[in-house]
């Protein structure tokens, strides 16, 4: 199979990413969905498979990762007895497969019905810096420069709040934005070409947009926040698709959070 035909997938197999998108995109909605003040994390994870197993997923794309309060400041916590508690943030990072393809979905919301103030600080700052990047991703550009996107918002609204210094931002911010998805959550596609130049941006092409920001001890009040906002991304011929579908938006979320 050559580089592009892997790169850049066939109607079939879109139509393969949206399924596994909208059945993860159902998941994540209903974890969303009523208490979990004094449930484990382990226990909503068994709730979210259980209801995988009502669904026509054939798999799942990766071990789901839960993390509630501290431990959402851990890139990839998997889900432990730890109780959920009022106060506390929750990060579910979650897709399955269908028909031979992956999904991979991030989001981050409140134990409670309501994010505190520093919580929304700090998830506006992401919110804003994934909406950007998102609306930037169109064929010719590349995932460096969308990446470079992505940490110069992320550290202006972080400098703007005066939660970090200049030179900070990899503490907090330790990873790349975007990954190329595809039969394989992380598909083994090429990110440059041999010419050492990144790969430009075609019709076609998937990659998840999750910039994240993880504040451990020493930010003042706003330690042991960590927040990730991943949604997958289709490449179109003038811009791009969100084939992911799961409330991001800070009131949104609350609505849903109003059981
Ligand atoms: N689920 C792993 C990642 O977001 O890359
Ligand atoms: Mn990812
Ligand atoms: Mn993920």
């Amino acid at each position: 199979m050559s580089r592009k035909s892997s790169l850049i997938k066939n109607s079939e197999q879109i139509q393969a990413m949206r399924k596994a998108c909208g059945i993860s995109s159902q998941l994540h909605t209903l974890s969303m969905t009523g208490a979990v003040s004094g449930l484990s994390e382990k226990n909503l994870a068994d709730k979210l498979v259980r209801f995988y197993d009502t669904t026509e997923a054939a798999s799942w794309a990766y071990p789901m990762l839960v993390g509630s309060g501290k431990r959402t400041t851990i890139i990839h916590a998997q889900p432990t007895q730890k109780k959920m508690q009022s106060g506390e943030l929750v990060l579910i990072d979650m897709g399955v497969k269908c028909n031979g393809f992956a999904s991979d979905i991030t989001r981050t919301w409140p134990v409670d019905k309501k994010f505190t103030r520093e919580q929304k600080t700090i998830y506006q700052i992401v919110l804003n810096a994934q909406k950007e990047v998102i609306r930037a991703a169109k064929p010719g550009e590349t995932l460096t420069g969308l990446h470079a996107l992505s940490r110069e918002l992320l550290l202006e609204g972080l400098l703007r709040h005066k939660i970090i210094g200049k030179d900070e931002l990899n503490e907090v911010f330790p990873h790349k934005t975007s990954h190329w998805i595809g039969r394989l959550v992380h598909d083994a596609c090429p990110y440059f070409n041999t010419d050492e130049t990144a790969v430009k941006l075609e019709a076609g092409m998937v990659f998840t947009v999750e910039p994240g920001l993880y504040l451990k001890e020493g930010y003042g009040k706003y330690s042991h926040i960590g927040i990730r906002i991943e949604d997958v991304v289709l490449i179109t011929e003038d811009g791009c698709e969100v084939i992911s579908s799961v409330a991001k938006e800070i009131d949104e979320i609350e609505q849903l959070r109003a059981y």
